[in-house]
């Protein structure tokens, strides 16, 4: 039997109040709507639609960034979740088969949920509904369950009366339904209700009304969170992080405080890392086994090596590289370099477009200018070479191996291997020239 997933995604999200579509904000750094839809992969569906305003090029060019392969169907004016998957079908007129529609504000539904409720549609009951019990049914749609235990009506949150509001089972959004049955009931669907909207959750009345049975699925509240303000994307980002500091602690990490440590959903995390409080930990980070992240370091884009020691207070950036047993020491900041084996940085220094070599150290308050004002230069230190506090290495330079640069030079030209390059002016000392400094005893 053929899939097609519709994602629902052309809503205005008013409820945000964001100039930002709904579905582009970020939970564990990638947009909301791409968690729905990496959920539905494991379908393997022959087709994947998703529903957008005209005019929403933002969304456009994220789903072109994030190589999303799914046909754009335009719904020209947001008239309701039902004339969404209305137009979406309307896009592909010979379809068969099962259609599966999630809204692409409901990010956390399990692969091996929605595979349950494609399961649960047959020839008899042509429609599914996913649901949930819940003690807090706020703004989603409560399920009525006629006598044999099938939907009987789904009433929206703002249409219910004093009875619907007490019901505690609440609709997902996350639907499934046979083509063709679906096809015939969706113009049926009319928009008297106080939003004047055209709801998807109608069929579930109407298919009951003409003895056409829908089929209630539950899952745990957790996968059905639908974000709609910015107090649901909190609660989400909390949700999804709590997930992925149980995945890793399962995994062999230690994180001293979790609930101080965040991730991004690409994160990988050997085991037998230490992560102390109060770590953030932002996208393309992999971190290998025996490397301590100690406290207020912020990681993005970066390779972490065995044994590696980052922070406290450490700033890493994109496209940087820490090799084995390496140091990154507090008030440090690396930027798209590469620090070999056993190299220390361990006090106040800027390292940016940098190559340096192995068992190197780099002291405290060096800067390696990387800038010159139109263009970024690169740096490239030795092994085994030491870089004397308070350098300045004004790139494009090079420092060979097993050299020195004297404390508080100023460094524009290479120093070749095995050469001391120092470049300050020699002290001179003024005898009995001291000025009186009695104050300090008074
Ligand atoms: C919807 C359900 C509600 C359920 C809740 C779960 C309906 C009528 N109600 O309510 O029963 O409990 O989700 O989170 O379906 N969209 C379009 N085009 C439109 C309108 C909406 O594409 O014309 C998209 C939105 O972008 C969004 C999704 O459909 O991703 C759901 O719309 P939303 O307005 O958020 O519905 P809820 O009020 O949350
Ligand atoms: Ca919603």
């Amino acid at each position: 039997m053929s899939i097609t997933v519709v994602i629902l995604g052309a809503g205005k999200g008013t409820r945000m109040k964001s100039k930002k579509t709904k579905i582009l904000h970020e939970i564990g750094g990638i947009p909301i709507y791409l968690h729905a839809l990496n959920s539905t992969e494991g379908l393997v569906p022959s087709k994947t639609l998703f529903v957008t305003s005209r005019d929403n090029q933002a969304l456009i060019e994220s789903l072109q960034h994030f190589d999303v392969k799914a046909d754009v169907v335009i719904q020209d004016e947001q008239l309701g979740t039902g004339d969404a998957v209305a137009v979406a079908l309307q896009s592909l007129p010979e379809l068969t088969g099962i259609v599966v529609v999630l809204y692409g504000d409901t990010p956390f539904v399990k692969t091996s949920t929605l595979t349950k409720l494609v399961r649960s549609v047959e020839q008899d009951v042509p429609f599914a509904f996913l649901g949930f019990e819940t003690l807090h049914p706020g703004n989603y749609g409560r399920i009525k369950l006629d006598t044999e235990g099938y939907i009987q009506k789904i009433t929206e949150a703002k249409d219910c009366n004093h009875v619907d509001s007490s019901l505690s089972l609440c609709n997902s959004g996350i639907f499934c339904s046979q083509v063709d049955v679906l096809t015939k009931l969706l113009p049926q669907i009319s928009n008297e209700n106080s939003s004047g909207e055209y709801y998807l959750t109608d069929i579930a009345h109407l298919a009951s009304e003409q003895g056409i049975k829908t089929r209630l699925v539950q899952c745990d509240e957790h996968e059905t969170l639908g974000i709609n303000t910015r107090n649901d994307l909190a609660v989400a980002e909390h949700v999804f992080q709590s997930q992925m500091r149980n995945r890793f602690m399962s995994e062999g990490v230690t994180l001293i405080d979790p609930n101080s440590v965040y991730f991004s959903i690409d994160t990988k995390i050997a085991p037998d890392v230490v992560i102390e409080p109060n770590v953030k930990i932002g996208k393309e980070v992999s971190i290998d086994t025996g490397a301590v992240i100690h406290s207020f370091s912020y990681l993005e884009g970066c390779t972490i090596s065995e044994g590696a020691q980052i922070g406290p207070f450490a700033r890493i950036r994109a496209s940087s590289e820490i090799s084995k047993d390496a140091k990154v020491g507090n008030f440090v900041e690396v930027k798209a370099s590469k620090l070999g084996a056993r190299t220390k940085v361990s006090h106040l220094s800027y390292v940016g477009d940098a190559s340096v070599g192995e068992e190197t150290n780099i002291g405290a308050g060096t800067v390696f200018c990387n800038y010159d004002g139109v263009s970024k230069n690169k740096t490239v230190v030795g092994s085994q070479t030491f870089i004397g506090s308070n350098t300045l290495l004004i790139a494009p330079v090079e420092i060979g191996n097993e050299a020195f640069t004297a404390a508080g030079s100023v460094i524009n030209q290479n120093v070749p291997d095995h050469s001391l390059g120092i470049a300050r002016k020699r002290q001179k000392n003024l005898l009995n020239k001291a000025p009186n400094h009695k104050f300090r005893k008074g």
